[in-house]
C-alpha cells in the first residue's frame, strides 16, 4: 500500500505541474498576459522571490529580463507589477478607471469584509471616499481648522520632547500619539492626554497590528490564507487586536448617536451620522454603521502609522546629517522666528525644508508597492490583456528611485528637488502617496503634518545622535506592506 501510495501522489503532482505549466504558457505564450517567471502549483513563485524583502526581489525580477511590466503569482494569487514611472502613470492616470480596483489582501478582506474605504470596491467605495475627502476638507467644522489642530498637538509634543531633559529616548511613541491624537480630533472631536489609558491601548493596538502585518508570517497569511488559518501565529493576533479596535470605535459611535446635533457636526463620526439621516429613504445608500466604523478605522489605522514613521525616519536622516539639519533651522530662524508657531502659509518662503521633506518621503519609500490594486474590467495595457479582477502593484519605489530623475536615487540629497538657485522644484516623480484615483485620502492632511510638525521640532530643539552620525544607518527596513527605519533613540537638546 505505502509505495502506490506515494507513487499515487508523485503522479498526482507531475499531472498538476504540467496542467500548471500548460495553463501558464498559453495565457502568456499568446502575449497576452505580461510575461513572468514560471510559478509552481499552489506556491506561485514563493520560492524565487524572498518575502523577507518582496520588493527587492521585485526588483530583482524586473531586472532580470521581464520589462517594466510583468506576472508573478504570490501562492495562487496572480500579479502584475508596474515596474516605472511610464507604466506606473499609464495606468493610474490614464487608465484611471480600469486600475482604480482594489486588490486582495486575505488579512484586509477578513477583517474589513469590503466596507470602509481602503479596501472597499464599486460604488461603496466611491460613495465612501468622495465623503471622506469632502469632510477632511471641511474641518474647519467645528471650531478649529485642521492647521490649527495639527499646531496645538505639535506644541503637546515639543512639551513633552523638552521634559525628556537632554535625556536619550525612542521618538515612535511620543510622535506616533501626536499624529494619532490629530486624526482622533478629526473623527471622534477631540484629542486625548498622553496619559489617558484608553488611547494607550488604542496605540498599542495599532503598533502591534502593523508590526504584525509587517512580520513574515503576517504577509504570507495574504498570500496562503487557507493555510495560514489553521496555524497560530502573529495573523490571529492581528485579527484579536482589530475586533478590539471595532468595539472601541463602537463605543463612540453610541456616545455620539446620544449626542448628535443634526445643525452642527462636531467630527467625522457626526457627520457620518447625519448622512446616514439623509440617506434613510435611498436604498442604494452605503452610508450605515459598518462602513462608518470600518471607515473611521481606515482613517485612524491609515493616518497614524504612515505619518509617525515619516517622521521618525526624517529625525533619524536629520540626526545622520547635522549639516543639513542646520539649514533648515537657519531657515526656520529667518522666515518664523522662534516667538510663533510655524503655519502652511510659511512654506513657500522655505525651499530648502520644503525640499528637505519631499526628499524625505522619496528616500523613505514608505509604501513601496503602494497598496494592491485590482484592475476593475479584462483591460488592455501595451501589448497585454490584464484579465478582469488581477491584482496589480504599481511599485511606487520604482519612481521615487528612479535614476533617470534623481541621479544617485539610493542617497539621501535634498538638492533633488532645488533648482540651481535655490528655489524649490517639483518633479512629477515624487508619488509617495500614488496617483490617479485612488491616491491617498490622506494627502492634504498628511502633508500638512509632516511640515508643521517637524519645523516645530526643529524650531525648539537641536538633535543630538548617540553614536557617531557617520555610523547611522537610515536605510528603509524592508517590506512589501510599510517600510521602517531601524530603531533607534536620541536626545534633544532645546535651542
Ligand atoms: C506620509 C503619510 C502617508 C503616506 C505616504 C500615504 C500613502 C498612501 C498610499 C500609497 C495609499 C495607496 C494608494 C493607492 O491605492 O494607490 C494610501 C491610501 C490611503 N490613505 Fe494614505 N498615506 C499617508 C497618510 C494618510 C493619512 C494621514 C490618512 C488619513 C487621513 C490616509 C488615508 C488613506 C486612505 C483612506 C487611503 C485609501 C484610499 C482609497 O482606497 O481610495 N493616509 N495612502
Amino acid at each position: 500500500m505505502e509505495p502506490l501510495g506515494a507513487t499515487t501522489i508523485f503522479l498526482v503532482i507531475c499531472v498538476s505541474c504540467l496542467l500548471f505549466l500548460s495553463a501558464w504558457r498559453k495565457m502568456s505564450g499568446n502575449g497576452k498576459l505580461p510575461p513572468g517567471p514560471i510559478a509552481f502549483p499552489i506556491i506561485g513563485n514563493a520560492l524565487q522571490l524572498n518575502m523577507k524583502n518582496l520588493p527587492q526581489s521585485i526588483h530583482e525580477v524586473r531586472g532580470a529580463k521581464y520589462g517594466p511590466v510583468f506576472t508573478i503569482y504570490l501562492g495562487s494569487q496572480r500579479v502584475v507589477v508596474l515596474y516605472g514611472q511610464d507604466e506606473v502613470k499609464e495606468a493610474l492616470i490614464d487608465q484611471g478607471d480600469e486600475f482604480s480596483g482594489r486588490g486582495k489582501l486575505a488579512l484586509a478582506d477578513k477583517l474589513s469584509k469590503g466596507a470602509g474605504i481602503i479596501f472597499s470596491n464599486g460604488e461603496r467605495w466611491k460613495q465612501l471616499r468622495r465623503f471622506a475627502l469632502t469632510t477632511l476638507r471641511n474641518f474647519g467644522m467645528g471650531k478649529k481648522s485642521v492647521e490649527e489642530r495639527i499646531q496645538e498637538e505639535a506644541r503637546f509634543l515639543v512639551e513633552r520632547l523638552r521634559n525628556t531633559n537632554k535625556r536619550p529616548f525612542d521618538p515612535t511613541i511620543p510622535l506616533a500619539h501626536a499624529v494619532s491624537n490629530i486624526i482622533c480630533s478629526i473623527i471622534f472631536g477631540d484629542r486625548f492626554d498622553y496619559e489617558d489609558q484608553k488611547f494607550l491601548t488604542l496605540i498599542k493596538l495599532i503598533e502591534e497590528n502593523n508590526e504584525l502585518l509587517r512580520s513574515v508570517l503576517g504577509q504570507l497569511y495574504n498570500f496562503f490564507p487557507t493555510l495560514m488559518d489553521y496555524i497560530p501565529g502573529p495573523h490571529q493576533e492581528v485579527i484579536k487586536n482589530s475586533e478590539e479596535l471595532r468595539i472601541f470605535v463602537l463605543e463612540r459611535v453610541k456616545m455620539h448617536k446620544e449626542s448628535l446635533d443634526l445643525s452642527c457636526p462636531r467630527d467625522f463620526i457626526d457627520a457620518f451620522l447625519i448622512k446616514m439621516e439623509q440617506e434613510q429613504q435611498n436604498g442604494q445608500s452605503e452610508f450605515n454603521t459598518e462602513n462608518l466604523v470600518r471607515s473611521t478605522l481606515d482613517l485612524f489605522f491609515a493616518g497614524t502609522g504612515t505619518t509617525s514613521t515619516t517622521l521618525r525616519h526624517g529625525l533619524l536622516i536629520l540626526l545622520k546629517y547635522p549639516d543639513i539639519e542646520e539649514k533648515v533651522h537657519e531657515e526656520i530662524d529667518r522666515v518664523v522666528g522662534r516667538s510663533r508657531s510655524p503655519c502652511m502659509a510659511d512654506r513657500s518662503q522655505m525651499p530648502y525644508t520644503d525640499a528637505v521633506i519631499h526628499e524625505i518621503q522619496r528616500f523613505v519609500n514608505l509604501v513601496p508597492m503602494s497598496v494592491p490594486h485590482a484592475v476593475t474590467r479584462d483591460t488592455h495595457f501595451r501589448q497585454y490583456v490584464i484579465p478582469k479582477g488581477t491584482t496589480v502593484f504599481p511599485a511606487l519605489q520604482s519612481v521615487l528611485h528612479d535614476s533617470r530623475e534623481f541621479p544617485k536615487p539610493e542617497q539621501f540629497n535634498p538638492g533633488h528637488f532645488l533648482d540651481e538657485n535655490g528655489a524649490f522644484k517639483k518633479s512629477d516623480f515624487f508619488m509617495p502617496f500614488s496617483a490617479g484615483k485612488r491616491i491617498c485620502v490622506g494627502e492634504g492632511l498628511a502633508r500638512m503634518e509632516i511640515f508643521l510638525i517637524l519645523t516645530m521640532i526643529l524650531q525648539n530643539f537641536t538633535l543630538k545622535s548617540l553614536v557617531d552620525p557617520r555610523d547611522i544607518d537610515i536605510a528603509p527596513q524592508p517590506s512589501v506592506v510599510v517600510n521602517v527605519p531601524k530603531p533607534y533613540q536620541l536626545c534633544v537638546s532645546p535651542r
